[in-house]
This record gives C-alpha cells, sequence and structure tokens, in this order.
C-alpha cells in the first residue's frame, strides 16, 4: 500500500487537533485577573496601569440565560491574593468569593474554579472580593448579565458600568492612597475622573423614538451618583436586577450608591440632530456619563409603555411572622463614637483609629471571623431595621439573598441587594432567609467595609 506523505501529515494533524478542541470544550473559560496598561485619560496623558479581568476594565462580560450555569477559572495573575464575588446572584455558599469566609484567598499564580447557576434573570455584577478597596479600585470587576427567557420590545440594549477613579494629575496614575486614615474615617475613596464602560466620553449614536435599555452598574468604591437624563424619557423597571413590579416613570433626578444597579428602558426624545445625555449631577453642575448623538428619526412616535419585566422566583417575606433584628451603624469621621468592642474588648477610639478601625455595628468594631450578628434558621422570615447614625451615606449590601425595602407606610417595596441610606436616615428590610451558609452583610463604601462595617447572617 502506498502511503503518501501528505496522508501522514494530515492524519497526524489532525490527531493533534482533536483532542486540544474536545479540551477546551471541557475546561472552563478563564478568568484572568492582572494588571495591564489602557488609555483611560484624555490627551496628554499616557496610559494608566489598571488591574482587571480579561485584563480589561471593565472585564469581560459575562452573559448567559436564566437558570445556566457559568464556570469560571479565576486566574491570579496579580502579585497579591484575590477572588472573586459575583454580587447579587443568590448562589451557593461555596461559590460566593468572599476571601476568608467562603474560601481562602486564591495566591499569586493559582486558580479557583467558580461553577454555579444564576436563578435570576436581571443586571448582576462581578469584582474582587480581598482587599476590594483597592482591587475594585482598581479596576478588578465587570458585568454579570442573565437574560429573560423572551426578548423584550426594544430597540437596543446598552450595559454602562460607572466608575470614578482617583487619578494623580502629576503622573496621570491611580493615586497610590488605598486605605488611608482618611479615607477609611470619611467617606471613603472618592474619585476625580469618572467614566463609563472605561471611556470618559462615551458616544452612543441613536435615532429619535428609538427605545433602548440601559443597564447602569456603579463600579464606584464610595461615590453616590446622583442621575438624570435629558433628551431621553422612560422608565426604570429593575433595581439591582430585581424587576419592579410595575415600571416607575424615571424622576427628574435619581441616586445610584457604590454596586446598585438600574435598569432603564427609555425612548430617545431629543430631535435629529441634537443630543441626549446620561448625566451625574454634582454641585450643581452635570457631567455626560455617556452621550447619545442623534443621527436620524426611527417611527414617528413613541411606542407604548413597557410590560413590567417577568419576577424572579424570590420568595415574598411575612412581616407578622418576621424576626425582629436591629442594625446600628455608628463612627466614622465627626460621628461622636467613643468607644467600641474591638476582638471582645471594649477599646477608646484613639486605639481603634491606631488598628483602622472607625466604624461600628451595634456597639462593635465589624469583622469577617467576628459574631454573627444573627442566627436564622432555614426559610426564616425577616424584618431587619438599620439605623445610620452617622453623618455619611452608606450602601448596606447582603450577599446570598435579596431583601424588600420596607416602604414608609410599612408595605413590602423594591428588592435589592444594596440599600442606600443618607446620613441619619432608618430603613427597614425584610426577606425569607432561605439560602444556608455565613453570608456577608457590609457596607459597600469598600473603605468602611475595611474600617469595621462589616457582619454576617448565619442561616442554618
Ligand atoms: Cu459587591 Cu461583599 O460585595
Ligand atoms: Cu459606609
Amino acid at each position: 500500500m502506498n502511503v503518501t506523505r501528505r496522508n501522514i501529515l494530515l492524519g497526524g494533524a489532525a490527531c493533534a487537533a482533536l483532542p486540544r478542541m474536545a479540551f477546551a470544550q471541557s475546561r472552563p473559560e478563564e478568568l484572568h485577573a492582572a494588571a495591564f496598561d489602557r488609555q483611560l485619560l484624555p490627551d496628554p496623558f499616557g496610559k494608566t496601569k489598571l488591574w482587571g479581568y480579561g485584563p480589561t476594565s471593565p472585564g469581560t462580560e459575562i452573559r448567559v440565560a436564566q437558570g445556566a450555569r457559568i464556570q469560571r477559572t479565576l486566574v491570579n495573575g496579580l502579585d497579591q491574593p484575590t477572588s472573586t464575588h459575583w454580587h447579587g446572584i443568590r448562589i451557593d455558599n461555596a461559590m460566593d468569593g468572599v476571601a476568608g469566609l467562603t474560601q481562602d484567598a486564591v495566591a499569586p499564580g493559582s486558580r479557583f474554579e467558580y461553577d454555579f447557576t444564576v436563578p435570576d434573570a436581571g443586571t448582576f455584577w462581578y469584582h474582587a472580593h480581598d482587599r476590594s478597596f483597592e482591587q475594585v479600585g482598581r479596576g478588578l470587576y465587570g458585568a454579570l448579565i442573565v437574560e429573560e427567557p423572551d426578548p423584550l420590545d426594544i430597540d437596543r440594549e446598552e450595559v454602562l458600568v460607572i466608575d470614578d477613579w482617583l487619578i494623580d494629575p502629576e503622573n496621570g496614575q491611580l493615586a497610590d492612597s488605598f486605605g488611608n486614615m482618611h479615607d477609611l474615617s470619611h467617606g471613603g475613596r472618592t474619585g476625580n475622573f469618572t467614566t463609563t464602560n472605561g471611556q470618559y466620553d462615551l458616544q452612543l449614536p441613536a435615532r429619535r423614538h428609538e427605545r433602548l435599555r440601559l443597564r447602569l452598574i456603579s463600579a464606584a468604591n464610595a461615590r453616590v451618583f446622583q442621575l438624570q437624563i435629558a433628551g431621553l424619557e422612560g422608565w426604570i423597571v429593575a433595581l439591582d436586577g430585581m424587576p419592579l413590579a410595575e415600571p416607575r416613570p424615571v424622576p427628574e433626578t435619581f441616586l445610584l450608591g457604590p454596586a446598585q444597579r438600574a435598569d432603564l428602558i427609555l425612548d430617545v426624545t431629543a430631535e435629529a440632530g441634537e443630543t441626549a445625555h446620561l448625566v451625574s449631577l454634582e454641585r450643581g453642575e452635570g457631567f455626560a456619563l455617556a452621550t447619545f448623538p442623534v443621527t436620524a428619526q426611527d417611527a414617528a412616535a413613541r411606542r407604548d409603555a413597557p410590560a413590567p419585566l417577568p419576577p424572579n422566583p424570590v420568595p415574598r417575606p411575612d412581616l407578622a411572622a418576621a424576626t425582629a433584628l436591629d442594625l446600628r451603624m455608628e463612627g466614622g469621621a465627626m460621628g461622636g463614637l467613643r468607644a467600641a468592642r474591638l476582638d471582645g474588648d471594649v477599646q477608646p477610639m484613639n486605639v481603634l483609629a491606631e488598628a483602622g478601625q472607625f466604624w461600628a455595628f451595634n456597639g462593635a468594631i465589624g469583622k469577617m471571623d467576628g459574631p454573627p450578628l444573627a442566627e436564622l434558621s432555614h426559610g426564616e422570615h425577616v424584618r431587619l431595621k438599620i439605623v445610620n447614625d452617622t453623618v455619611f451615606p452608606h450602601a448596606m449590601h447582603l450577599h446570598g439573598m435579596h431583601f424588600r425595602e420596607i416602604t414608609e407606610d410599612g408595605e413590602l417595596g423594591d428588592l435589592r441587594d444594596t440599600t442606600l441610606l443618607l446620613r441619619g436616615e432608618t430603613r427597614e428590610v425584610a426577606f425569607v432567609a432561605d439560602n444556608p451558609g455565613d453570608w456577608l452583610f457590609h457596607c459597600h463604601m469598600l473603605s468602611h467595609a475595611a474600617a469595621g462595617m462589616m457582619t454576617r447572617l448565619r442561616v442554618g
């Protein structure tokens, strides 16, 4: 038999290629955390060193169908330990990504396999959860989008990840002051340079009467964005990934705290030749977070109001049967906290400050390994009253379960995973403790979490 050289080569190549393809399919995708340089600032600044997944920032978008399984291998290419948290996903505790609580931190050069399913459709995000005041501040986050089973009646969708960076104007690099005393004890690390999807001048050409879905995600460490739309009109349809029972007309201005999300359905109402904007208001000035140059007219008129998004399968708490819990938030600059328990002993403020701790929950400096705020039985209904007895805003985030904000007239309000309390504010939330495990409950002003605003709920 005459075997030609050519056949042998082809056969050899095929044999080599096949197992590699099969291998690639059975292995989860990598989520590579590493430093990289990118052009973040306008001319004449050069590139800025960031950290990201991919590596890029925002990191590679993860987009799946409701109920899908997500598998990602975190590969730590940083020079410090890290972990990845899937913010807002009602997840198995072992996959929650909290270094020091649900897993060990992943050492530089090491890997960790995340494998979980996503029960809810909505706008979520993922971010580093070890030294997060630095790692998130350097760009380690990305969007996690879970699609509803049926497509919405929209023309297009934009995921807008908003962040503010603290840039050293001398060199155009991120200011290296992560974890300084002032950030820890005041409002946290607020930036001086705002981007959307890593761009300071994001332009999204649009057409008049086009219907957009905007998925807003705040990746800011501490800034509370005050947002406004111009040349656009529409509805908030979901908050923190969870659909509102009825679409709510977008108010004149609305707040988006750290880690919060808002899904908007908007019609472009600006005329062709004009521009529409998503605006951040600050001290009476407006900054465009996204600019929509209107290039043409789509339809003669706007469409009808959208239907609500299909609800997610989150159980409704029964307020009458709920266990009552209290959380008093104290401390910070100008907060009048004189002393608090630290590792079991009451310590005066100067000792706490020495330890870099400035905030207390119910009189104790919060720590990941401290006693839990409560031990709940599986399926227990809970109402939790949070009092912000400080002069700063805080965005309290519960891992593993969404809660309902209780409205002023005592009704179950919006489902959220992060609730914003302005200075002096009190809020009650309620939920069914249906997800077993130790769940972190902390302020998402990430410097505050590092300085005492952290506790956990144990669900049996
Ligand atoms: Cu988005 Cu504990 O975090
Ligand atoms: Cu806070």
